[in-house]
This record gives C-alpha cells, sequence and structure tokens, in this order.
C-alpha cells in the first residue's frame, strides 16, 4: 500500500474520487487467443486462482485538466501504456455519461509486464475505481465485464479465491464469476526469475498464436473439456486432480505458442531447472505442480498450508531467486478512510 492514510482519507471520501485494490489471478485454465480484439472476448473459457500477495492500487480523481493524466508507480505513463488506459477510461466515460478528464495513480507491488499477472490486478482496480469515480455503481458482472475490456484476465481478479471466466458469444455474455471451493486450500509460490518486462506482450504472443501455429484449432477443442475436468476436480476437491490439470493445460498452452511462426517462448533455462523441481519435489511427498504464463516465471501450485515448506525448499535448491507466497485472496475492493482516520477496507462491499 503506497497512499498514506491521510491521502487516503481526502481521496475516498471526495466526490469524484475513488480508491481500489485488486490483487492479481493466476490462471489454471489459461486463456489464450481472442476471437474478437475489441471486446476482448476470448475462444475458450479460463479459471483462475486470486491470490492474497502483490496487490495493484489505484485512484482515479476527476479532474477539469485538458487530458487525462496516468501515473504507474509515481511516473506518467506515455505511448500505448498510456492509450491502453485512456481508452479504457473512454469506455467507462460512455457507460457513465459524463465527459471529465481524470488523474489515474496506480502503484504495483509486482513487478509490472513480467508474466506475473500485472494487467489483472490492474485493470480490476481501475475498473472499480473508475466507474466508483464517475458515479457507477456495478454490479460483480458488470465490473467482471468492464475489466475484461481492459485486460480479458483482469474479469477474474474481481472475484475471491478461484473464477471462472466464461467465453461467452458477446460483451453481455463474456464475465467471470466466483467458483465455491469448498474443502479445497490452495496456495501458491510465484518465483521472480527475471523482473524485466517481457519482449513480447501476451496481447501479440496471443495474437501470433492465433493467427499462425496449427497447434491452436487443437487448443480451442480441448481446452472446454479440460474447463470442465477442473471444475469437477473442484467440486470433488481433489488437489491432485486440480494440480495435474492445472500442469498439463499450462504445458499444453506453452505447446500452442511454440508451434507459432515465429515461435513464441516465454521461458528460459532457468524455468526448466524449476520445473525439473518442481517434479522432485512431487517425488519426495512435496505435492506440488507447476504452471507457466506469458514470461520465465514459475508459479507453484500446493496445499494452502504446504506454502511456507515449498517457499523453504525452492530457496534452499535456488537460493539466488526471488519467491512470493500466496493463498488465495479477496477480489477487487474499494478502500476507504475508517471513522478515527485509519486507512481500511470498506466494511460495505465496494462493488455488490
Ligand atoms: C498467459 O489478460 O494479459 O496470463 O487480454 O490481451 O490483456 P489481454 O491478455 P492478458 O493475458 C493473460 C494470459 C495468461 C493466461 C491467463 O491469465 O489466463
Amino acid at each position: 500500500m503506497t497512499l498514506t492514510p491521510q491521502q487516503l482519507a481526502t481521496t475516498a471520501s471526495e466526490e469524484g474520487s475513488a480508491t481500489a485494490l485488486a490483487n492479481p489471478n493466476i490462471a489454471l485454465v489459461k486463456y489464450w487467443g481472442k476471437r474478437d480484439e475489441a471486446l476482448i472476448l476470448p475462444w475458450t473459457g479460463s479459471l483462475s486462482l486470486t491470490l492474497d500477495a502483490a496487490p495493484t492500487t489505484t485512484t482515479v480523481r476527476l479532474t477539469d485538466t485538458p487530458d487525462d493524466v496516468v501515473l504507474l508507480g509515481g511516473r506518467p505513463l506515455e505511448g500505448t501504456a498510456r492509450s491502453r488506459v485512456t481508452r479504457f477510461i473512454d469506455l467507462v466515460r460512455a457507460l457513465a455519461d459524463r465527459d471529465e478528464r481524470v488523474s489515474v495513480d496506480s502503484h504495483n507491488e509486482i513487478p509490472t509486464g513480467a508474466g506475473l499477472a500485472s494487467s489483472a490486478s490492474g485493470f480490476a482496480a481501475l475498473a472499480l475505481a473508475a466507474s466508483t469515480a464517475f458515479g457507477l455503481d456495478l454490479d460483480r458482472r458488470a465490473l467482471s465485464r468492464l475489466a475484461r475490456r481492459g485486460s480479458g484476465s483482469a474479469s477474474r481478479s474481481i472475484f475471491d479465491g478461484i473464477a471462472v471466466w466464461h467465453a461467452g458469444h458477446d460483451d453481455e455474455s463474456s464475465f467471470a464469476e466466483a467458483v465455491p471451493a469448498p474443502g479445497l486450500e490452495l496456495g501458491m509460490v510465484l518465483t521472480v526469475l527475471d523482473a524485466r518486462a517481457k519482449s513480447v506482450s501476451s496481447r501479440d504472443g496471443m495474437r501470433r498464436t492465433v493467427d499462425t501455429s496449427p497447434y491452436y484449432p487443437a487448443w480451442v477443442e480441448r481446452t472446454p473439456v479440460e474447463l470442465e475436468e477442473m471444475l469437477a476436480a473442484i467440486t470433488r476437491a481433489d488437489f491432485t486432480a486440480v494440480g495435474t490439470i492445472a500442469e498439463r493445460n499450462a504445458m499444453r498452452m506453452h505447446a500452442t505458442m511454440l508451434g507459432a511462426e515465429p515461435p513464441v517462448r516465454y521461458w528460459g533455462p532457468a524455468s526448466v531447472e524449476l520445473l525439473d523441481l518442481v517434479a522432485n519435489l512431487r517425488g519426495d511427498g512435496l505435492e506440488c505442480y507447476a504452471t507457466m504464463d506469458a514470461g520465465p516465471n514459475v508459479k507453484i501450485l500446493c496445499r494452502a498450508d504446504a506454502v511456507d515448506e515449498l517457499a523453504a525448499r525452492i530457496l534452499e535448491a535456488q537460493p539466488h531467486i526471488g519467491v512470493i507466497p500466496a493463498r488465495a485472496g479477496r477480489g477487487a475492493r474499494l478502500i476507504t478512510s475508517e471513522p478515527g482516520g485509519s486507512a481500511g477496507e470498506q466494511t460495505t462491499e465496494g462493488a455488490r
């Protein structure tokens, strides 16, 4: 959290201003490929775990400046990164039927653009803060649809714990929702092998895969089956099945990318070393499974009560890397000042 209680007290209570916090999510059944780039409609549904670590905190204020001002980590965004945010704000302005400019002040507690889900937490927080600042009171489904327009995976960070994003066929029908998972306590250790921004954005990587990989049709055919298997495994609280399906699905996503022209490859030697380590730890009786996204950093799924042991075992084997231990976390929410002046999360749900 980078805002002081005093800043929050002034921001969150003012008319035309809101501060929201959202956590990243890591997909256990991946989203890879859009059938509609403008609306961000995916070819297939996906499913993820929202984490309790590495949030984005975003304040949106209506201003009388001639243009929107967009800050990330205190620095003005420029070029495509800025226009991605201002185009998203245009959508919120249209939805609210308002035309004021805004200032956006966003802080990530996770390296930006390194395949560690910063666009998911970023657009989930922005959707909630911007819609609230413009006086909209969106329910969770509408908020998920809005966040999707910023970044597909952001549609899932609206929700606590496990969320499924239904692919849908139009703007209305493509949204995420929470998946109840009684008896299934998941944990995850994120490894930070390389915190630099990736050279191929997930947006470009997925476009190239859809356009050129001969394996992509198999991905589109197979993923709905895997999503159903995953939902059934969650209902049974069958951790072994959840982990096995998640690891296999991640490998299949990377296989479709390798079939693209030119190939899209996000992982490197250090990632492969970690994949081996995960297999060895599992052989030793510490049940864990690997997943990877649009970057070299391997994320390792385990039972919630095994997170600390897993993080320690990873550091023992690879003392030079960074680890972020996490468990299931909460979805996007507004934060505001509490009576007595201290900063806190809203007690009444920020978004219904
Ligand atoms: C590999 O949601 O970042 O993390 O919709 O173009 O913004 P855009 O893509 P984004 O893609 C995430 C891809 C992934 C898998 C996943 O999170 O499901």
